[in-house]
């Protein structure tokens, strides 16, 4: 059975369309200001991560692909026969692909993602490569309880995979919740496969998230474009400017937006008042030594089961299973 691209499954549950104003809102009467790192992904900012992918500061990509080039056939003996692999975010077909290629007799795979059409184009792409593999595409936040599809036939285990170190966009009790919430989802004998950026070097990290070409900072500035054209906001972009730094004591990189000026914005019915360099925090990017990691897993029930890393051991992959 392979299920047609346009074949959604959608789980109901989206955030109401005026959770967007409230959410930015609430957001900017924080004191620090703060919005939350999902607002980046409107199909610009998607398009732009895209972008920031390909520069050659932003390792992270190259690093987990060359990783995978090397290491998945072992990453596919790890996870044995007859895996049910469920995507965290619809990925991009060129990790993916690396990974089913050296599944053996894979019994689905189920891409979870909230946006319709990057969930789409992602099954089509994959079904070019794998026109036998049955793909359950499922549109739904990730990050909240989800019901999955039943599989065309029994697995040997659910495997999530959560590649990107998307992880790291959490901060550390959000991403203990949430590898406690994939532990349910996994089942008994299921896995948890996750790609996580390491801590090294200040200056590597903070290029990677201020490259050259300004496409990461435009990427950061995209998010007031987005609430001015989404909700009618009046942010002048040019008033605003990205700033990311790495918080050796946190281990993470921590993105701002910084207004460059006094100013006053429209936001709804409200109006939101910005001091001169007053900046406003939009995005953690946390990074984990292997030791820090397999702390997490432990808070969240699970142990680290192998790990794999880039010949230059700047990323890692783990592979994670019950305690
Ligand atoms: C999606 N996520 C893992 C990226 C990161 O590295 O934190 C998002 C990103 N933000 C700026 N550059 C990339």
């Amino acid at each position: 059975m392979n299920l047609p691209a346009s074949a959604l499954r959608d789980d109901d549950r989206r955030p109401p369309a005026d959770e967007l104003l409230e959410t930015v809102q609430r957001g900017l009467r924080a004191r620090p200001k703060r919005l939350p790192s999902w607002l980046f992904y409107d199909e610009r900012g998607s398009e732009l991560f895209e972008r920031i992918c390909e520069q050659p500061e932003y390792y992270l990509t190259r690093c987990e692909i060359a990783l995978l080039r090397e290491h998945a056939p072992a990453i596919g003996a790890a996870l044995g026969p007859d895996v049910r692999l469920v995507e965290y975010g619809s990925g991009h077909a060129h990790k993916t692909r690396l990974l089913l290629e050296h599944l053996e007799r894979p019994v689905a795979w189920v891409p979870v993602e909230i946006s319709a059409e990057p969930l789409r184009l992602s099954v089509r792409r994959m079904a070019e490569c794998f026109p036998h593999l049955p793909m359950q595409p499922l549109g739904a936040d990730f990050t909240r309880p989800l019901r999955l599809p039943v599989p065309p036939r029994a697995p040997r285990r659910t495997v999530l995979y959560f590649p990107g170190s998307t992880i790291g966009n959490f901060d550390h009790a959000e991403a203990a919740a949430l590898l406690r919430k994939m532990r349910a989802e996994m089942g008994e004998a299921g896995g948890l496969l996750i790609g996580v950026d390491l801590k090294k070097d200040n200056a590597i990290l903070e290029a990677a998230y201020n490259d050259r070409a300004g496409v990461t900072a435009e990427f950061t500035l995209n998010m007031l474009a987005r609430l001015n054209r989404e909700l009618g906001c009046d942010f002048d972009l040019a008033a605003f400017r990205h700033r990311a730094r790495y918080n050796a004591m946190a281990g993470r990189i921590e993105t701002h937006i910084v207004s460059t000026r006094e100013q006053r914005v429209r936001v709804g019915r409200q109006r939101a008042a910005f001091g001169a360099g007053e900046a406003m925090l939009v995005e953690y990017s946390c990074k984990y030594s292997v030791e820090d990691f397999a702390a997490l897993a432990t808070r969240a029930g699970l142990r680290v089961e192998r790990s794999w890393f880039d010949p230059q051991r700047m990323f890692g992959v783990h592979y994670l299973v019950r305690a």
